[in-house]
């Protein structure tokens, strides 16, 4: 029996190309894996109003992790348009089949790297080196909002918030809530996380990225959690900083910073800009991490115009295969595979269109295969 069962989930749009590219430099590491393929995406929901079934769920199940590549998402009105007639007004409900995936399986880490390969000529410098921990399952993302705003849910807040007087002329129809809800736990693990991958790698700072000048209580407690969790490890300096400033600073001096540690939302901001420093999101990959099961993927999305022409980056996708072979504890060969697609960068023979060349998604994978 193979030692590891790894489900491949392309999705849509150019996800179909850029795994058929790391298919490439899986089949040349000859990682000892059996591959299950597992449906995920738009189509799904189109014809059966689900895009990520119970089946997906179940192979993910008895597997030890999962590649994902892209998958598409629309606003609720489109989203509705777009299933098979008979599906239409039956309730079914869109929700981003990744975000599920985070929280079904409890893959509270969010880990983003943003390294400069030397020679690409996208960076911003090349001194560059970002970790992002972002937490993965609470916060904006929690899936609790509404719209109107139900009375029992109004009622509650008028009583136990003086903020809520400002809308009290506003009819609930009028109202629109998204709820942003931090846990101790969640707060303690991710920080926890972001200290142990810095002393594991030798960073001299974790910097928390929130805001708790006006987000006062969830902020708040991250930070206050975070400077107890720094308290264990002396070697390492925790900054804090406000989001907004950190977004003009990582432009500024992104070579001062390390590793950094964000909630949902402000990581799922700061992972992007972060990834604009060193190329864009074709160089951006994810990983979703949990205690037990985890989920590898590029950063970008599903680019439906691209779909199937095979030119986009396959970067981001063949480094969300790296971190896929770290996490497995496949260290000789994920610093293979990471030293290969560094010196196809550096060389720059084979380029995709967004690094100026003409070669395709494949061959910029055959040219990192062959460099291991
Ligand atoms: C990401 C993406 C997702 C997110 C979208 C596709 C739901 O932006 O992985 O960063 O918001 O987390
Ligand atoms: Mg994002």
């Amino acid at each position: 029996m193979p030692r590891y069962r790894i489900a491949l989930m392309p999705g849509d749009g150019i996800g179909p190309d850029v795994m058929d590219a790391a298919q490439i430099v899986l089949d040349q590491i000859a990682l000892d894996a059996e591959y299950l393929p597992a449906d995920i995406g738009w189509s799904f929901w189109c014809c059966e109003g689900e895009a990520l079934p119970q089946r997906t769920l179940d192979t993910l199940q008895t597997c030890d992790c999962a590649l994902f590549a892209a998958v598409t998402s629309k606003p609720k009105e489109e989203a509705e348009a777009d299933l098979a007639p008979e599906l239409r007004g039956q309730g079914c409900v869109y929700r981003s089949p990744i975000v599920r995936l985070r929280q079904h399986f409890d893959l509270y880490v969010n880990l983003r790297p943003c390294k400069a390969f030397p020679g690409n000529p996208l960076n911003l410098r090349d001194d560059i080196d970002l970790v992002v921990f972002r937490e993965n399952t609470q916060g904006l993302y929690a899936g609790v909002e509404f719209h109107p705003l139900p009375e029992e849910v109004r009622a509650a807040l008028a009583a136990a918030s003086p903020g809520m007087a400002a809308f009290a002329g506003t009819p609930s129809a009028d109202i629109a809530l998204s709820c942003r809800i931090f846990t101790r736990e969640g707060c303690r693990r991710i920080v926890r996380s972001a200290f142990e991958y810095a002393q594991r790698h030798g960073y001299p700072t974790v910097t928390l990225v929130e805001k708790p000048n006006v987000l006062r209580e969830t902020s708040g407690l991250m930070v206050r959690e975070a400077r107890q969790i720094a308290a264990d490890y002396p070697e390492i300096k925790l900054w804090e900083t406000n989001v907004d400033a950190m977004a003009m600073w990582l432009v500024k001096n992104p070579q001062d910073y390390g590793v950094l540690v964000s909630s949902n939302m402000f990581g799922d901001i700061i992972s992007d800009l972060a990834a604009q420093l060193v190329g864009g999101l074709g160089f951006a990959s994810s990983g979703n991490i949990g205690d037990a099961f985890a989920v590898f993927e590029p950063t970008h999305g599903s680019a439906p115009k691209y779909a199937g022409q095979y030119n986009v980056n396959p970067t981001a996708m063949l480094l969300a295969v790296k971190l896929m072979l770290d996490w497995l504890g496949e260290r000789e060969r994920a610093a293979a595979l990471e030293a290969a697609i560094a010196a196809v960068i550096a060389e720059g023979k084979v380029r995709t269109y967004d690094l100026g060349g003409d070669n395709s998604t494949l061959e910029m994978a055959q040219a990192v295969a062959a460099r291991i």
